[in-house]
């Protein structure tokens, strides 16, 4: 049998070839092969790596102790299972995920193949899913495990992907963290034996990002051999890489085991989040941006994607839990002066009985305080949105919520104590004063869907921050953590897709789930509670490993920065928080030095200007911080006309010359005329460079290139 899919992948493939029992998976510059092991009936990874076409040549036999496989797997009661291929199905386009977040895609943008697996002894059925997104490189894959039998069985291990590399030296590269210090790059060698990371706090967290790059020792930024994997989950997860003693490297990326233990009665299935993999040739740039491309169109799917974010204030740092309808007003006045359009207000709203005026109490009860909005939540919202911007347009207005929690003093506690994460009897630890409530209950759902809903309709808001500030810490069952996540999808889909016009903003104490689960529901997630321009350089640069700058609200806060005390100029501050998709303010503006009030509408129209590039642009990392003290970044727009060059100095240094930044991605023989000065065709740009002078610490530069017409 010979079996084709409609779209191509590398030039003279197909996107799938299926020949016997050998599958390949084609992308334009990726191949993703296996087969049926004739003798076994399992399945045995062959290639994924750079395009193949033909035939391969057969491993030398036997490879005791390291038989690359799609699928390690073992059942209930035994240590060994017979998971056989049966048939497989291929699919134009790519089914949904039930109840999971997923990317999607049309006829002509993915293929899938379903590979059927069943053990007669268990009477266990597993499909495999593949769908190959040609133009990314990307591989997506899930699995399904099916109870064919009569009795119970309890899944212990669920992995969504699987794959071996075959003998060679690999490095490993995580982004790991905590609060404040989210996504800090870490490259290791894969030595012998096992490596990787298990985050059991119950969201995504700080901690561990749900992502793992493998790379050549030879890969760089810009060149090599780079493999990107990145899990579609919100919860906790499991990263194993475990190089065997031959030398194989098998990577695993999936649900963490240790709270899974998922019971399947007769007749009942599980699925798996799915991981997305993408390959590369051109370094751990080609890899982001891969991944970028395919997360902006595939996977996040508000309709704010692709727009340009409105510039916004919240009054968090402004005002911590200090507000009422005036000084709010106060601040909304200010900023609308200064050409924001958006006014956020953060946390401290709520409460009647229990209000929020510190982190305490009142989460839970999403009324709003009476005594803050003695004329309610929609005079404020009108008296505010009646404001006018710089461009004449009335302002948004925008309200802060962390809907899945409960302060132990709220009416909400006091009538459902039942509703919390706990585990009988033993103490609930309190986080930041808080309890999680139960999202795997449907009660507790509804609870959520129709407290949201009521603040939705009662007054005219036009953007949600979606908090989480804490991890869990008692459950009743190993299987509460994925159930509570399983809850989650079903209120995020559901308040999304009610309030399609609303603007969500993922949040957890920053960065806490910035993964490509939230990624789905929420087109912009809060970056880092570190407002510091020069620490967020790091953590933003360290997210578009995997992330597309889309995705980051990233926002210029007051000096000394709260967090570490640190004080940058202002321009240096905007230019940062430029490199996000959603740019704003997160300060007092009655606070502001006349000077800095003098430059902030200019810098507010500079980043309004540039943002479709950032938004809708490639990135490309010229130079990190952890490498140089001169990190750069650059953004071709979508049509390649134009490109944004960030660049800047962290020290300044006495008697030393600020090398050339180098760009990249531009057209050779193409003329490209530089905003203030300067006209070079792209090979100057590219292979001579670009020099600035900055003569001060914490100097930056945004410089804007735009390709002559031919
Ligand atoms: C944590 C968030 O990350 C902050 O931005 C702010 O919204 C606070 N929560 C409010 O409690």
């Amino acid at each position: 049998m010979h079996d084709e899919a409609l779209h191509s992948g590398a030039p003279g493939t197909s996107a799938l070839l299926v020949d016997g029992k050998t599958f390949t998976i084609n992308g334009n510059t990726v191949s993703y092969q296996f087969h049926v092991d004739g003798d076994t009936g399992d399945l045995r990874t062959d290639h994924f790596g750079g395009p193949i076409t033909g035939p391969i040549p057969a491993d030398p036999k036997p490879l005791i102790n390291g038989v690359p496989t799609e699928l390690p797997d073992r059942p209930e009661g035994y240590t060994v299972s017979e998971l056989k291929y049966q048939a497989h199905t291929i699919v134009r386009g790519k089914p949904g995920l039930p109840g999971l977040p997923a990317t999607f895609g049309g006829e002509e943008d993915v293929t899938t193949i379903i590979i059927h697996l069943y053990d007669d002894k268990s009477q266990v059925a597993a499909d495999l899913t593949y769908s190959i997104f040609p133009k990314y490189d990307a591989v997506v894959r899930s699995v399904s495990v099916m109870n064919q039998g009569t009795g119970n069985i309890t899944v212990e291990v669920l992995a969504s992907l699987s794959v071996d590399f075959a003998v060679q030296d690999l490095d490993m590269i995580t982004l790991s963290g905590d609060h404040m210090r989210e996504a800090h790059r870490e490259r290791r060698k894969v030595e012998r034996g096992l490596h990787g990371f298990q985050n059991s706090t119950g969201f995504s967290s700080h901690l561990y990002n749900p992502f793992l790059a493998i790379a050549h020792p030879s890969t760089t930024e810009s060149q090599g051999s780079a493999w990107g994997f990145s899990l579609v989950y919100t919860g906790s997860s499991a990263v194993n890489v475990e190089k065997s003693s031959q030398g194989l490297t098998r990577v695993i990326l999936g649900l963490n085991p240790a709270q899974l233990s998922w019971p399947l009665a007769s007749g009942e299935s599980l699925s798996s989040p799915e991981c997305v993999s993408v390959y590369s040739n051109q370094g751990l740039g080609g890899m982001s941006r891969a991944l970028h491309g395919l997360y902006r169109n595939h996977l996040m799917r508000s309709k704010f994607v692709r727009q340009n974010r409105p510039v916004l204030l919240n009054s968090w740092e402004g005002l911590y839990f200090d507000i009422n309808h005036s000084n709010l007003y106060e601040i909304a006045k200010e900023s609308a002066a200064l050409g924001v359009k958006l006014f956020v207000m953060d946390d401290g709203w709520f409460g009647k009985d229990y209000p929020r005026i510190s982190d305490e109490a009142g989460l839970g009860d999403w009324v709003p305080n009476p005594h803050r909005l003695p004329h309610g939540l929609d005079s404020l919202v009108n008296d505010i949105t009646a404001l006018k911007g710089t461009n004449s347009a009335n302002l948004w207005f925008g309200i802060w919520v962390e809907p899945e929690m409960v302060n132990p003093k709220s009416n909400l506690y006091c009538a459902h104590p039942d509703w919390v994460l706990s585990a009988g009897t033993y103490p609930r630890t309190e986080l930041r004063n808080q309890l999680i409530l139960n999202l795997g209950l449907p009660e507790v759902q509804d609870y959520i869907i129709a407290c949201l809903s009521n603040i939705l309709t009662s007054a005219n808001i036009s953007y949600v921050k979606w908090d989480h500030n804490r991890s869990m810490t008692e459950i009743q069952t190993p299987s509460a953590a994925h159930a509570y996540i399983l809850g989650l999808y079903r209120v995020l889909d559901t308040i999304t897709t009610r309030f399609p016009d609303v603007l969500f903003e993922g949040c957890a104490a920053g960065g806490g789930r910035f993964d490509p689960g939230i990624l789905q529901f929420f087109p912009q997630i809060w970056t880092s509670d570190n407002t510091d321009a020069v620490d967020r350089i790091s953590i933003q640069l360290g997210m578009s490993l995997a992330y597309p700058a889309s995705s980051m609200g990233a926002h210029i806060s007051a000096v000394p920065n709260h967090q570490n005390n640190r004080t940058t100029p202002l321009e240096f501050r905007a230019h940062v928080a430029m490199m996000g998709g959603s740019f704003g303010l997160e300060l007092d503006p009655k606070k502001l030095l006349p000077e800095e009030k003098a430059s902030l509408p200019g810098l507010i129209a500079l980043a309004e200007r540039i943002s479709p590039v950032v938004v809708n642009g490639d990135m490309w990392r010229l130079s990190l911080p952890h490498e140089s003290n001169w990190p750069a970044v650059q953004f071709i727009s979508e049509d390649a006309s134009q490109a944004v060059l960030f660049y800047f100095q962290l020290q300044q240094h006495v008697n030393e010359i600020t090398p050339r930044v180098k760009l990249q991605g531009l057209a050779s023989n193409r003329m490209y005329q530089i905003e203030g000065g300067g006209r070079y065709s792209g090979m100057v740009l590219m292979n001579h460079g670009l020099n600035y002078y900055f003569g001060s610490d914490y100097g930056s530069k945004v410089v804007i290139l735009t390709k002559e017409p031919l």
